[in-house]
């Protein structure tokens, strides 16, 4: 007997399941519902994932704890999952004691394994929320092409990839403040060691989709692993590192291992050994996840399972991502719905089988097309599976199904062979297979019905065996449908079970016929999906989305310059340094200032007012500068802003080394010193006129 571990992501805690997410879930549900239907041992975990600054932020922006953020959320996630069928055997949370004491373990053993080391990591620092700011929560101009608004990975105008650093104009998204470059030491894992098991693991082409391993081959083993940061300094909402206080593990480190601490409290749970199913050959560990997040678990994962002794996936079957109408999902066109919405308005089985009949082990995207949507659910599953019972259980209701089964062509061997290559599509996550094959089943049935006409034999009482023998074949050949769409419509099966009195528990039911049972009422199986309907949900989630809009995200471009909060406009400053005398314009033209960055900013440690400023004027332009700044800026505060300097000064020579420029301030001096600073637009190097 199969002994099989599924997992799918763990969603993050800081938004609500759509659409999108149902693609995996549902995919998920299906396959693990085959595989007992098949008569495998399967646990199905998840959990959701709620470390990190994303919902940090959050909790502080509703005034609540992070743990009160997360548990409602859970709670969502969990009626969401529900409202759809998706059934887990255990649902956790990342933030948990279990988590906590396995992101010890896999610490150590990598400890253990020599793979952890620790450098320093500049990072955009954002002063007014306090919080280092991971990529996507800074935005600014590509550096690229120079299209404003771009987050701080990627630019979605010409599609290249960058350092936060390098946008121009950064601006945090937490606050509109200008983020600020500092340091900080972090924690690093070493993949490069690991290389020849990953190349193995990854190319066996026993683990992955081939188109997978491709990509992995060509996008990152072609050239040397890059180490992984996972390590964040404080403030940041997970699990601090016991052997490095003030740094919390990275909540890509502790995702992953949440699937295993999930797994842990099942065990506990249901007196099963923890051991037996994470540490043991016999099982199969199968996760199911996006396109989206391979890169995490097709390398890091492998790589701590691999270090800490745990089993590793038999597979990861990895999806596209779904779109709507041929586009992204959008908020403003109202196909951004939210699982809740969904089910306001359809039945769960509709979606759970236009999914299945979508899917394949490919991961190309999955396009939900609306109007595609409303015919398919209502031609096969209404059209074809439901109408082969509603045309005929009423007609044998007083009779029950027929004692020996009649001669129907071979309809029913055919289909009950055809059970097999059914179930290998299902094995395999080809799911738009397995349903075309069902579908085939179907219309052959129908075509029987249709030629055999109960609905006239039913007229005529001296034709009575034959009506219930037509029945009798019409039931079973819908039966066998049943249990081949039992994975996807599980309630659909119920019902179906219900209408002839017999339960449907295994896949090889649809193997026997049916006979002699009583056949109960025939109720409604299925509706159709009215347009209306669909078009209500569209509606419905534009305003829902007009309603949660947040306001406008504050950027130094689009908000309004904030007034000042301390106005001090007396004569005393110009009474205190009064005006020089007049110069020519030709003069003033002699002092040439420039806009500079300053790269590089560090305290003369000898010196009460100096520090040293390495000043980037663009390329690889650099100048050395000592500016008496000390009594009012650390290095930090400096590190990465723009300011004003005086470039062609004649350089000077100081105790500490050559000077070549100047930073220009204004201010009495020593602790009331005011370093200039252009307004957002510039850049290193232009001249000021
Ligand atoms: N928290 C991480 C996963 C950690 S696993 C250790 C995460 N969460 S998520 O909520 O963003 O996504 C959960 C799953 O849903 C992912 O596998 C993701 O690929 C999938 N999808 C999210 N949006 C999707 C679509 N629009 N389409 C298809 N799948 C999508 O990633
Ligand atoms: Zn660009």
């Amino acid at each position: 007997m199969r002994r099989i571990l599924v997992t799918s992501a763990l969603p993050y805690a800081n938004g609500h399941i759509h659409l999108g997410h149902l693609v995996e879930y549902i995919q998920t549900d299906i396959w693990v519902r085959f595989q007992r239907l098949r008569g495998a041992q399967v646990v199905y975990i998840c959990a959701d994932d709620t470390h990190g600054t994303a919902i940090m932020i959050r909790a502080r922006q509703e005034g609540r704890s992070e743990e009160a953020v997360i548990a409602d959320m859970q709670a969502a996630h969990q009626r969401d999952f529900a409202g759809f069928g998706v059934e887990f055997d255990h649902y956790g949370s990342t933030h948990s004691p279990a988590n906590r004491e396995l992101c010890g373990v896999f610490w150590k053993s990598l400890r253990q394994a020599g793979l952890v080391s620790e450098r320093p990591v500049s990072q955009l620092f954002d002063p007014k929320a306090g919080t280092f700011l991971a990529d996507r929560f800074v935005k600014g101009t590509c550096p690229k092409c120079k299209s404003p608004d771009q987050y701080g990975d990627s630019c979605d105008k010409c599609g290249s990839t960058y350092s936060p650093t390098e946008l121009i104009n950064p601006v945090s998204t937490l606050s509109g403040a200008t983020p600020e470059l500092r340091s900080a030491d972090h924690l690093f894992i070493h993949t490069e060691q690991l290389r020849p098991f990953l190349t193995e693991w990854t190319q066996s082409g026993d683990h992955l989709h081939p188109d997978v391993a491709k990509w992995l081959a060509a996008a990152f083993l072609a050239e040397p692993l890059r180490d992984w940061d996972v390590s964040r300094p404080a403030p940041y909402f997970g699990f601090e590192i016991p052997d490095s206080p003030g740094n919390y593990w990275y909540v890509w480190f502790d995702a992953p291992i949440g699937y295993i601490a999930a797994s842990r409290e099942w065990c506990e749970k249901n007196g099963e050994e923890f051991e037996s199913w994470w540490r043991n050959p016999a099982t199969e560990v199968h996760h199911f996840i996006g396109k989206d997040i391979t890169y995490f678990h097709t390398l890091f994962w492998p790589v701590m399972l691999k270090a800490s002794g745990f089993n590793l996936p038999k597979m990861i079957h990895i999806h596209g991502f779904l779109t709507v109408n041929g586009e992204k999902m959008s908020k403003t066109k109202g196909t951004f719905v939210r699982t809740a919405t969904y089910l306001e308005h359809l039945d769960p089985a509709y979606l759970r089988y236009y999914y299945a009949s979508k899917l394949t082990p490919k991961l190309d995207d999955l396009d939900m097309n609306l109007d595609e949507f409303v015919t398919k659910v209502n031609s096969d599953l209404v059209g074809k599976v439901v109408n082969l019972a509603s045309r005929t259980a009423r007609f044998v209701e007083s009779t029950g199904l027929a004692a020996k089964y009649p001669d129907d062509g071979g309809l029913f061997t055919s289909a009950a062979d055809a059970g097999e290559e059914i179930a290998a599509a299902y094995d395999a996550c080809d799911y738009n297979r397995a349903m075309r094959s069902i579908m085939a089943l179907a219309d052959r049935a129908n075509k029987y019905v249709e030629e055999r006409e109960p609905w006239n034999l039913r007229k005529d009482p001296a034709r009575a065996t034959e009506l219930q023998e037509v029945c009798t074949v019409a039931l079973n050949l819908f039966r066998q449908l049943a249990v081949y769409l039992a994975p996807v419509l599980p309630s659909f099966a119920r019902q179906a079970s219900t209408l002839l009195n017999q339960p449907i528990a295994r896949w090889d039911e649809a193997a026997k016929p049916l006979l002699g049972t009583k056949v109960s009422r025939f109720e409604h199986l299925m509706k159709r999906v009215e347009p209306a309907q669909v078009t209500a949900m569209i509606e419905a989630s534009r305003e829902e989305a007009a309603k949660n809009a947040p306001p406008a995200p504050t950027t130094a471009a689009a908000s309004p310059p904030a007034p000042a909060t301390n106005v001090n406009d007396g004569p005393e400053a110009l009474a205190a340094e009064p005006l020089a005398p007049v110069v020519s314009f030709e003069d003033f033209s002699k002092v040439d200032l420039r806009v500079a960055r300053v790269v590089a900013a560090e305290e003369v440690p000898k010196s009460k007012k100096l520090l040293r400023l390495t000043l980037s004027l663009g390329g690889e332009e650099r100048r050395n500068v000592f500016a008496g700044i000390k009594g009012a800026y650390t290095p930090d505060q400096l590190l990465g802003r723009l300011v004003i300097m005086v470039a062609n000064l004649e350089p000077r020579k100081m105790t500490f080394g050559l000077s070549e420029g100047m930073v220009v301030a204004a201010g009495p001096g020593g602790s009331e010193i005011f370093v200039l600073s252009p307004d957002a637009g510039a850049v290193p190097g232009q001249r000021i006129h």
